[in-house]
């Protein structure tokens, strides 16, 4: 991509920009080689939401709902993070202030290097218990027979279910990036779940750019829209910021 391919508008925000916010999804890793909850190939054609994203879901089924985890983390773990994924953690050198918000669990904007990352829905790094709130570390996934635990509760994945409140102080300081931001990049989601997607409305000072292939409920809202895949769109803006 080439200087053309940007607003000047958009560019030059971003150059003077003091703060900058950037929101992520799925699509941040889809060339990384990991499925989105939403495209063609996505986690929701062919999987309930509420058998395994929900607390009611858990409780029917922990194992079905641990296999599912256990799958995710091993892909995460031999997946790497892609040009897109970089992009960003050059930009935080750039940019006097940047808060990446992410909707991934997937650990892959730190192993990139990002430093300044909210996971709102969480992550999958541990396991915690619903219980005693004690945690295991999960590098390769939770061995099924560990599930239960001593204190007679269960062991659940570190994320944030559908009908659960993300966590605060990860709520707060997101909330608060966003509010300051100059400029607010939305990068890999279609925007459909809240309230992380509101993030992007935070303020109406902000430039708001979305880079993503395809249109989203926050498309119309946006001062520019990117119709390109992350791992191409954020490199190319990274090098004109650097001219
Ligand atoms: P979705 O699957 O809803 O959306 C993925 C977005 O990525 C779509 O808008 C795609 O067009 C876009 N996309 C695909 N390839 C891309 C690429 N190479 N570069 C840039 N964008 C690309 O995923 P999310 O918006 O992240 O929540 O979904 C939000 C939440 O819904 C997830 O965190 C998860 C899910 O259910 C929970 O599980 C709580």
């Amino acid at each position: 991509m080439t200087q053309k391919s940007f607003s000047s508008v958009f560019l030059a925000s971003l150059k003077s920009a003091r703060f900058v916010f950037v929101l992520t999804g799925a699509g941040m890793s889809a060339e990384s080689g990991l499925p989105t909850f939403r495209g063609v190939d996505g986690y929701w054609q062919n999987h309930r939401v509420q058998d395994l994203a929900s607390p009611q879901g858990f409780a029917r089924d922990p194992l079905t709902v641990w296999r599912w985890y256990n799958e995710r983390i091993r892909a995460y773990s031999g997946a790497q993070p892609n040009a897109g994924h970089y992009a960003p953690a050059q930009l935080e050198a750039l940019v006097p202030d940047m808060t990446i918000a992410t909707q991934t669990v997937d650990s892959l904007h730190a192993r990139a290097g990002s430093k300044n990352v909210l996971e709102l829905h969480g992550h999958l790094r541990e396991a915690r218990c619903t219980g005693c709130g004690v945690t295991l570390p999960l590098a390769n996934g939770l061995d099924e027979s560990l599930i239960d635990h001593s204190c007679g509760e269960r062991f659940r994945p570190q994320v944030v279910w559908f009908g659960e409140s993300l966590p605060q102080d990860v709520w707060s300081r997101a909330e608060s990036a966003a509010a300051r931001a100059d400029v607010i990049l939305v990068v890999g989601t279609s925007a459909q779940v809240y309230p992380a997607a509101a993030l992007a409305l935070q303020n109406d000072r902000a430039f708001i750019a979305e880079i993503n292939p395809d249109a989203t409920g926050l498309s119309d809202r946006c001062d520019c829209v990117i119709r390109e895949g992350a791992a191409v769109a954020l490199p190319a803006i990274v090098e004109l910021l650097r001219l």
